[in-house]
């Protein structure tokens, strides 16, 4: 059977215009996916939008929309989005969808049935004209910690789940797979925030209408988060799984979140699981938040940073490479546009650029862009095939702990050592001697081949990049799967390779 793999975005709430963080993690995930389809894997990558709740009624309402109107219009700024940063999703759920809010029904039904929904009564203090709930401890003396108004005690029914009653068994499932949170740091902050106790959780709202209404009572709308975090397996198929998805694809591999939601899918959505009889998600990852120019990023501080117009200006791969290579996945993490150029100009013009354009132009030069054979094999030789195996163990490495960016400076090593290769071997003085054809010929296969083992590395990241080398290489179809290729040696002798096509510009700076 083939290995699977399933993985996971957050769905993205429709109350705000897509920008740089939500691209991010969008980005993050289709690289991943596609290494993993790349490695042979039967691939389900998952994205969508969160549709109901408060906060989107809300701004439907300031915009004189309805809800779905709303929903409708935004969610199609991220599909817009998704195609132009090239993401190859295979599912899009919408909480909107008839399918999305069946499972929710049904996973909200067995929950009740168990005994562990009740109805209840939220009690806290309430602030009337912020129509905010606040917890005693939240209160300033006594008071709305907002606005400084007096509170009132309000009750409110509530459907309750226990989530108390699986604080040990979320505990235990957390110390036995030390992988499920990630990155560490953040596993021990979770583990001390369930220690410090649960309490059950109020998972219905009566005093708003956008939302999927409780099963046989709807005065009440299911709590958007448990709506929300129920799609990682409505989009599957749950409850029916017509088409084997679920059953195939569950438990996912893994969610990937920003460090904000972290306790909604480690707290929240495992102990929900539990209380269903499914099986948990087998990691959690939460990557860290960009800020922009050394600011956080606000509407109010118009510096929220558009991701269309980035691309407009630089070019898909260039964005998918920065956001990756830039900061550490699980860091927090500053974007500039001067950081932005600095890694266009030096890693992908530079260094990778310039390796492929240098290495066709000579191989046009000395032997009429026709692929010669490595007849001999030299020291330099060895130790650029052996550096060649090494990188491809260790980004195998990184990718499966999501070290995107130690997985790219692995690869820029290679491209790196294969520059140093040109120095050392110096093509320009075999020339002169024509004793030295062989050694020549070994030479320019060495470097072509290097570039080829490079282009199917860098494919899940740039993937119109590593295309692009592929065909330059004489691929007519590139085929960027790694599986099966990722040895030394495939490039066939008596091979035509093209000129290098520009691939990245320098940028101009003063
Ligand atoms: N709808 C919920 C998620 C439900 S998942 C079952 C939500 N949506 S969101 O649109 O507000 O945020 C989606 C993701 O964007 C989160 O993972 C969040 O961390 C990420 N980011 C929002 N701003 C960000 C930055 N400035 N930097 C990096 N990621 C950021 O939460």
């Amino acid at each position: 059977m083939d290995k699977t793999f399933y993985i996971t975005t957050p769905i993205y709430y429709v109350n705000d215009v897509p920008h740089i963080g939500h691209a991010y993690t969008t980005v993050a995930c289709d690289v991943l996916a596609r290494y993993k389809k790349a490695r042979g894997c039967k691939v389900f990558f998952l994205t969508g939008t969160d549709e109901h709740g408060q906060k989107v009624e809300k701004a439907a309402i300031a915009q004189g929309e309805t809800p779905l109107e709303l929903a409708d219009r935004v969610m199609q700024r991220f599909q817009g989005l998704w195609e132009k940063l090239n993401i190859d999703n295979t599912d899009f759920i919408r909480t909107s969808q008839e399918r999305h809010k069946n499972g929710v029904r049904h996973l909200f039904e067995i929950i009740q049935a168990k005994g562990d929904i009740y109805l209840g009564e939220y009690e806290d203090w309430y602030c009337t004209p912020c129509e905010t709930f606040w917890t005693e401890t939240q209160l300033m003396d006594g008071n709305c910690p907002d606005c400084g108004r007096p509170t009132d005690k309000l009750k409110e029914e509530s459907y309750f789940f226990r989530m108390s009653k699986y604080q040990d068994a979320l505990l235990e499932h957390i110390e036995k797979n030390p992988d499920f949170i990630q990155p560490r740091t953040r596993r021990n902050e979770i583990i001390s925030f369930i220690r410090e106790g649960l309490r059950d959780l109020s998972i219905s709202r009566t005093t708003f209408s956008w939302g999927i209404p409780v099963p046989d009572n709807d005065k009440h709308v299911i709590y958007v988060w448990f709506d929300a975090l129920s799609n990682y397996i409505t989009a599957l198929g749950y409850p029916d799984d017509t088409d084997g998805n679920f059953e195939r694809f569950w438990p996912a591999d893994v969610h990937v979140i920003g460090k904000d939601i972290l306790r909604f899918h480690t707290v929240y959505w495992p102990t929900f699981l539990l209380a269903a009889g499914i099986p948990l998600p087998k990691k959690v990852f939460a990557h860290g938040w960009w800020t922009v120019e050394g600011q956080k990023m606000s509407k109010s501080l118009r510096n929220v940073v558009e991701p269309n117009m980035l691309v407009d200006k630089y070019g898909v791969d260039p964005i998918r490479y920065f956001l990756l290579r830039e900061v550490p996945f699980g860091l927090d993490g500053d974007f500039s546009h001067a950081a932005l150029v600095h890694r266009i100009n030096s890693d992908l013009a530079n260094d990778l650029g310039n390796l492929l354009s240098r290495t066709t132009s000579m191989l046009h030069k000395y032997f009429g862009g026709i692929l010669p054979e490595a007849a001999e094999e030299a020291d330099l030789d060895t130790a650029l095939k052996s550096r060649a195996a090494t990188t491809v163990k260790e980004v195998d490495r990184h990718m499966e702990d999501l070290a995107f960016n130690k997985a790219l400076m692995a690869i820029w090593e290679l491209i790196r050592a294969g520059n140093k290769y040109i120095d050392e071997t110096t093509p320009w003085a075999l020339a002169k001697d024509e004793n030295q054809r062989p050694r020549l010929g070994s030479v320019m296969y060495n470097l072509l081949e290097l570039q080829r083992l490079t282009a199917l590395l860098i494919a899940p990241f740039m993937p119109e990049t590593g295309e692009k080398i592929l065909s330059t290489l004489g691929q007519d179809k590139p085929d960027t799967r790694l599986e099966g290729q990722d040895s030394w040696g495939l490039l066939v002798p008596g091979t035509a390779i093209a000129k290098a096509p520009p691939l990245f510009p320098r940028i101009e700076t003063e």
